[in-house]
């Protein structure tokens, strides 16, 4: 209503209000080596295209006369209360997507304004105390990408607590950097060599692993990372490993397989994060939302996190009717960052929760209670 009334008095929005026209718009404002990083995925893309086409394969079937007076789309997800059921995925070095470059202070802002999660990324260009210091009463989580270093994956982990992060998210697909061939033919390396990663080199293990300070030497620092970045020996005995570091709720991000769902849980996970990162690591494959509902049973009462070509509240709406207990977004809020700062996140998850909460009232389900995948129908 707030969008009509100011249409009233000849105020039109002056964000998109159509993904098509935010994707568009956001890309213009990116530099070209940022926006082939944000918007590649790997090969030619067709497991990014599909990941958001196959939403098109399931329709709402509306229900009639159901009393839409009570609306609730908040949610428990590992003993917290949230107002709605999105999340703001991971995405490393956002900050450089703001005209600042301290975007992720950006992202933090807007979800103590929305009350939507962000899971800040191993790679914020600002040191995650920082981040999580502009979180206001919106809880937080740390996504960890494991580093071939123990000890600093320990000093993450401890920082993440300290800093009062609620939870802690470690990413298993992303070991080695995927075939990207946007990243590879405009070659990002110049503008890496010049990257200031904070919440990396302010941590004290990494700091003492380096010659020189990175304010001194930053292509020493951004090497030191590079190297220890990935970790291609875990393996699911590390999962107890994993599991000590931390009494926070730990859920881990990158899972497709129903049977690796399975090992997770054995292991102690608190949730599962269904994520085929985007499309952005292996071409050819399945869509993220292909898999939800083999991964949501094999979870049981365990509750799973989704995300992969979420672009509309009709998404939102249909994964969560596929057993979702939470949905994540990658890209629209990028885009939402690129075009308005704080603002345009604010505006990009405003338009998704209230598109999600208008078609669920709408088509008779007002509570995501109702939501199950009786109210779905595959289309012939
Ligand atoms: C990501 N993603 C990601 N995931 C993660 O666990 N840690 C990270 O640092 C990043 N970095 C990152 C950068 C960029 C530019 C993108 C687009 C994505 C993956 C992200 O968390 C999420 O899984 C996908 O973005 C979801 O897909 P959509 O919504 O972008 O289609």
């Amino acid at each position: 209503f707030e969008i009509y009334l100011d249409g009233l008095s000849g105020i039109m929005p002056k964000m998109p209000m159509t993904y098509a026209e935010l994707e568009e718009r956001g890309s213009q404002a990116l530099d070209p080596w940022l926006l082939s990083y944000v918007a590649g995925g790997a090969g030619d893309e067709r497991t990014q295209d599909l990941n958001a086409s196959v939403f098109d394969d399931w329709g709402l079937i509306p229900r009639i006369l159901v009393d839409g007076a009570q609306r609730d789309l908040s949610i428990e997800l590992c003993g917290l209360s949230l107002p709605s059921p999105l999340l703001m995925a991971p995405v490393g070095v956002i900050g450089l997507c703001a005209q600042d470059g301290h975007g992720d202070l950006a992202v933090a802002r807007a979800s103590a304004r929305t009350g939507v999660p962000m899971i800040a990324s191993t790679l914020t260009v600002d040191p995650m105390e920082d981040v999580a210091a502009q979180f206001g009463d919106t809880p937080g989580f740390f996504q960890l990408y494991t580093p071939n270093d123990r000890e600093l994956a320990e000093s993450l982990v401890n920082r993440a607590e300290q800093a009062g992060f609620k939870g802690i998210v470690v990413t298993l697909d992303t070991w080695i950097p995927g075939w990207r061939p946007r990243d590879l033919s405009r070659s990002n390396f110049p503008q890496l060599r010049g990257l200031v990663l904070e919440n990396y080199f302010s941590d004290p293990i990494f700091r003492s692993r380096l010659a020189k300070p990175p304010a001194q030497d930053l292509q020493a620092a951004v090497g030191a990372w590079a190297t220890t970045f990935g970790n291609p020996s875990l393996m699911w005995d590390d999962l107890a490993w994993f599991r000590s570091m931390t009494d926070l709720p730990l859920i881990l991000k990158g899972i497709m397989h129903p049977e690796d769902v399975k090992q997770a849980i054995d292991g102690g996970v608190d949730a599962i994060y269904c994520s085929n990162h985007g499309g952005r690591q292996a071409n050819g494959g399945l869509a993220s939302l292909d898999m939800l509902p083999d991964v949501v049973e094999a979870a049981d009462e365990t509750p799973v996190i989704f995300d992969s070509g979420v672009r509309s509240g009709d998404h939102v709406v249909k994964a969560l009717a596929l057993g979702a207990r939470a949905v994540a977004v990658g890209r629209p809020y990028v885009y939402g960052l690129a075009l308005g700062g704080e603002d345009g996140i604010v505006h990009v998850l405003r338009s998704l929760l209230a598109e999600a909460d208008l078609l669920m009232a709408v088509d008779g389900y007002p509570k995501i209670a109702d939501l199950g995948p009786s109210a779905l129908r595959r289309r012939p």
